[in-house]
């Protein structure tokens, strides 16, 4: 990344996350979004207290820094458009009347994941603000696949670098929530599987692992072997010095680069009401494997 930053941030964590200081009007207005969005690349979280950006300006401030994603991408088998939200802003409840189309498939957010590993380009960035908070639990949790890459031994990076795994919305929902219906478990397995490079060589030169509780096997190998791995590499890359724990605030904005990150939510009282609204940002470069 060159140019140097007029941002003032301070590290949330060594290896991610960093807590960034502007005004709404600035973030609003787009002031500093070429710089905010080189330090989304560079720290993979961006935490901006005190925001409380209503929809309008969760929805503004998206657009200062990206594409920002409207409208339904998924489709089942039954050929269903799901609905993300009103012209952008997805509420990220599990009440399914708060958020009839999406409450079920959100239990998967408790597990480690990247979003939209069904996609061809999967997402950018999240933009993610509080509604209502859960009095316990909930905190957010964020890992760091460009370091888990940078740390693994040479030898070990040229061999995964070889490497494809195939990612399955039943293999991301299934653990979540083990005594699913058959009926939801056929909807999880309507969506085609889609097979990316284990890691991904960024147009900006880096690279990062593609990890996500999606991940189901990897190819041309063994099951046992390709299990093996894919825990392993989870294992790796969620370790203290990967992640940062986001303990939530009313009026928090956080920004998260779904591309070079993995993601999670820890457990809440399901009764409290949590909610959260949420911008996403299109995806602006396919995953690919080495040329
Ligand atoms: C998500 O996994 O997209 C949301 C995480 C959260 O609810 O904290």
């Amino acid at each position: 990344m060159g140019g140097k930053l007029s941002l003032i941030a301070s590290e949330l964590s060594p290896r991610m996350g960093s807590d960034v200081k502007i005004s709404k009007a600035d973030l609003v207005g787009g002031a500093h979004a070429k710089e905010i969005r080189a330090l989304l690349d560079q720290r993979g979280v961006l935490l901006f207290r005190g925001i409380a950006p209503e929809d309008r300006e969760l929805r503004a401030i998206a657009r200062t820094l990206g594409d920002l994603r409207i409208g339904g991408v998924k489709r089942g088998a039954d050929g269903k458009v799901l609905n993300e939200g009103e012209e952008g802003v997805l509420k990220v409840s599990l009440d399914e009347k708060v958020n009839p189309d999406y409450a079920r498939f959100l239990i998967g957010n408790h597990l480690w994941h990247m979003d939209g590993t069904y996609e061809e380009i999967p997402p950018l960035a999240t933009l993610f603000t509080p509604f209502k908070l859960s009095k316990t639990g909930g905190d957010t949790m964020f890992a760091n696949t460009y370091a888990a890459f940078e740390d693994l031994p040479g030898e070990e990076k040229a061999a995964f670098e070889k490497l494809n795994v195939v990612h399955m919305m039943q293999a991301g929902l299934f653990p979540a929530k083990r005594n699913c219906t058959v009926e939801e478990f056929a909807v999880w397995a309507s969506y085609p599987p889609r097979s990316y490079p284990l890691v991904w060589h960024h147009r900006s030169g880096r690279k990062s692992l593609v990890l996500s509780t999606s991940a189901a096997y990897v190819e041309d190998m063994h099951p046992a072997e390709s299990h093996d791995l894919l825990q392993r590499l989870i294992a790796h890359a969620t370790q203290d010095k990967y992640v940062y724990r986001h303990k939530w605030q009313m009026g928090d904005l956080v920004m998260w680069d779904n591309t070079g990150a993995m993601h999670r939510v820890l457990p809440f009282d399901r009764e409290s009401g949590r909610e959260f609204h949420r911008c996403t940002l299109n995806g602006e470069e396919p995953i690919t494997a080495a040329a």
